[in-house]
């Protein structure tokens, strides 16, 4: 049989299979950077000044950032290569507990699931355990940012939960330690439907929603310093 015709064969196969996995009968996490990113291009400041997307991994949020024309530095633990480079982007491989910056340097501050891995040991190269590391790393990044400027801020939301060497998640007690020092300016809540496919809604039932290893809501923040 001819390569074409093995590949004519299985790729209804393959199509059906994806979207088994895809749409499974208890929801997923699938589609989570969908929301995330696009929260985050959506919601970027108009006037574009310096910028910190903390935690970036191999994202390309910062790359949005320098696009939009932000003098902007990604920061991770872990070696970063992106396959692009760009004149206002910069990558330094550091924790942010030890970044060295100034008070006061950014007008903008990207943190895109990334604060809920803070301090658990296990993964990401997280060496030292810091179980108050989110609050910590919150506080630190308050500092970071100027009085105008804003935090772009997505996590995990559902029970309070901390899912050991993966991530917490916030709920009614967490959020507000979480986000304590900071003003709310906008926030957004997204859970699952029985389809799985993200849907908005409201705050009570993402906090509701008991979660699992692989499931959990969306909280999506405009953040600023209170100062
Ligand atoms: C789930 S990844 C998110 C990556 C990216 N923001 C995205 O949206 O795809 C979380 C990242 O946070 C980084 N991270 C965790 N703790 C950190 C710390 N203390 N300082 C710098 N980066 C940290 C991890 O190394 C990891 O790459």
């Amino acid at each position: 049989m001819r390569l074409q015709n093995v590949v004519q064969k299985i790729e209804p196969i393959l199509t059906r299979l994806y979207y088994r996995l895809s749409y499974p009968s208890s929801p997923n996490l699938r589609g989570d950077r969908d929301i995330e990113y696009s929260w985050i291009a959506a919601n970027l400041p108009k006037d574009p000044g310096r910028a910190l997307d903390f935690g970036c991994g191999t994202s390309y949020l910062a790359l949005i950032a320098a696009q939009r024309g932000f003098e902007t530095t990604a920061i991770d633990l872990i070696p970063v290569r992106w396959f692009y480079i760009h004149p206002k982007l910069n990558f330094i491989q550091n924790d942010i507990f030890d970044s060295g910056f100034a008070p006061e340097t950014f007008d903008l501050i990207i943190n895109c699931s990334s604060i809920e891995h803070v301090g658990l040991v296990g993964r990401y190269n997280v060496k030292q355990s810091r179980p108050d590391g989110d609050i910590e790393a919150m506080a630190e990044m308050e500092k970071l940012l100027k009085p105008e400027g804003r935090m772009l801020l997505t996590i995990p939301v559902g029970q309070d939960t901390v899912f050991p060497s993966l991530h917490r998640v916030y709920g009614k007690r967490r959020l507000p330690s979480l986000l304590d020092g900071y003003i709310i300016e906008k926030e957004e809540y997204w859970i699952k439907n029985d389809r799985n496919q993200w849907i908005l809604t409201e705050k009570s039932k993402a906090l509701d929603l008991e979660p699992n290893r692989n499931f959990y809501g969306l909280g999506c923040f405009v953040l600023q310093a209170k100062k």
